[in-house]
């Protein structure tokens, strides 16, 4: 079996469970609609990287993006992980948890003067720099903090990762980080500035990639500059970073098994003698998380059929914003009739849908539907949109689950509002 599918959520007396626990209990228990993880899948994930690359020296660093609450968090930052944050918010909540600020990678193409201010203030372990005035500005304020900044340049090594051109980040048409032809440049640059130390060289090509060649491609083609970085600091260089983008199984992809992954390019990576550092996010909770959700009502048009749900695109906006497959599953397991539907929420968005034209199973007003595959920005780009309070959260371990975090009540919804 491979190693992402989703293990931890099966049936069992035809009530599909979260590891020891059923989904129909925690629905009655914490209402709808309700995302609910697995701990031990989340933490296999995460220990299943970090053996794959025993034997070279290397850190995980949990993309926070994905899925950020703070018990998913703490639990990794237990595990031992580092993190991949992208903001000052994502930079607090790491820390909040215990998390090592400098176990923590910056990237972002935006980073504000405060938020290199906060981040340098609390020993941040690198900044992954995205642009050449982004250079300038940590080195200005690292020069009146008289603190010298560590740093990795984020280079683009322009490889088609082959994925959903929404999340391609490593083309050269992209906004993200610096084309490797300028890269060398920006290193001698960099190499000049006192405030500036290179630690790093970065990449990261794109998200939810199936295949290990990209990944190769890429790294072929950064190591010549990775060269040149060294004899430029050869004191101070200290990592190569490959980005995250793993991808996992939602519907009949077959992604490489980490081991794999390891195996294709741990040869090229081993005998840099560089600390090698990835950045997964999706990986480590995609499958480790489900959105459970209630039928409202289904509906007959004269064209179609639509099952109506209580959740929508405001709670997983994977489905609108890049026509992703989830899987969408009856919690009760019974022999019954199929029929095709249209699984929608009651957004009003003809683009609020889960699953479109698809073959369900025939299910009734009332009954509980699980979302497949939606540990990964699910919750993480919920939004409050309609007026809809933020589902809750509930993290499994074993036989105990635990609420961690609350439905979003209407007072929550405006209380930054004036009026
Ligand atoms: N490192 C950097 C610099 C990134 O930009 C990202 C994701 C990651 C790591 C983690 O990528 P992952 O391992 O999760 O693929 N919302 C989209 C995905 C956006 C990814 C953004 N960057 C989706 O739902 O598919």
């Amino acid at each position: 079996m491979r190693d992402n599918l989703m293990n931890a959520f099966q049936y069992k007396a035809g009530q599909l469970h979260c590891e020891g626990v059923s989904l129909t209990q925690l629905a009655e228990e914490f209402g709808t609609p309700l995302y609910v993880y697995s701990r031990n899948h989340i933490l296999g994930q995460w220990r299943a990287l970090d053996e794959a690359f025993a034997g070279v020296d290397h850190l995980v660093c949990y993309a926070v993006k994905a899925n950020s609450n703070l018990s998913v968090l703490r639990a990794l930052a237990e595990a031992g992980a580092g993190f991949d944050i992208v903001s000052g918010g994502e930079l607090e909540r790491v820390i909040r948890v215990g998390g090592d600020p400098a176990g923590c990678v910056f990237a972002g193409v935006g980073k504000t003067a405060g938020e290199i201010e906060g981040a340098l203030r609390c020993g941040i372990g690198c900044f992954n720099v995205e642009s050449v005035p982004e250079l300038f500005r940590i080195s200005a304020v690292a020069e009146v903090m008289g603190r010298r900044a560590p740093v990795a340049l984020r280079v683009n090594p322009g490889v088609d990762p082959d994925t959903h051109h929404y999340i391609a980040t490593g083309k050269h048409t992209s906004k993200f980080g610096i084309a490797l032809k300028d890269a060398l440049a920006v290193y001698r640059a960099a190499a000049g500035m006192p405030w500036i130390e290179i630690r790093g060289v970065q990449m990261h090509i794109g998200s939810q990639i199936t295949k290990v060649a990209p990944y190769v491609l890429a790294i072929r083609k950064m190591l010549p500059l990775i060269e040149q970085v060294r004899a430029l600091a050869p004191e101070t260089l200290e990592f190569f970073d490959i980005g995250g983008g793993l991808g996992i199984t939602y519907h009949n992809e077959t992604p490489p098994t980490v081991r794999e992954f390891a195996a294709a390019v741990k040869p090229l990576l081993r005998n840099l003698g560089l600390r090698i550092v990835l950045e997964p996010g999706r990986f480590i909770v995609g499958n480790g998380g489900v959105l459970v959700t209630q039928v409202q009502y289904v509906k007959r048009t004269p064209l179609k059929r639509f099952v109506i749900v209580d959740a929508a695109m405001n709670d997983l906006i994977r489905p609108s914003l890049y026509e992703s497959y989830h899987e969408v599953v009856p919690v009760r397991k019974a022999r019954r009739a199929t029929m095709k539907a249209d699984v929608v929420g009651p957004v009003c968005e003809s683009g609020d849908f889960l699953a479109r034209d698809r073959r369900v199973a025939a299910v009734e007003e009332g009954e509980l539907l699980a979302v497949m595959s939606a540990g990964a920005y699910g919750m993480a780009m919920s939004s409050n949109y309609n007026t809809r309070g933020r589902a809750a959260e509930v993290l499994v371990d074993g036989r105990k689950a635990v609420l961690v975090r609350c439905r979003e009540s209407f007072a929550e919804m405006v209380r930054a509002e004036i009026g």
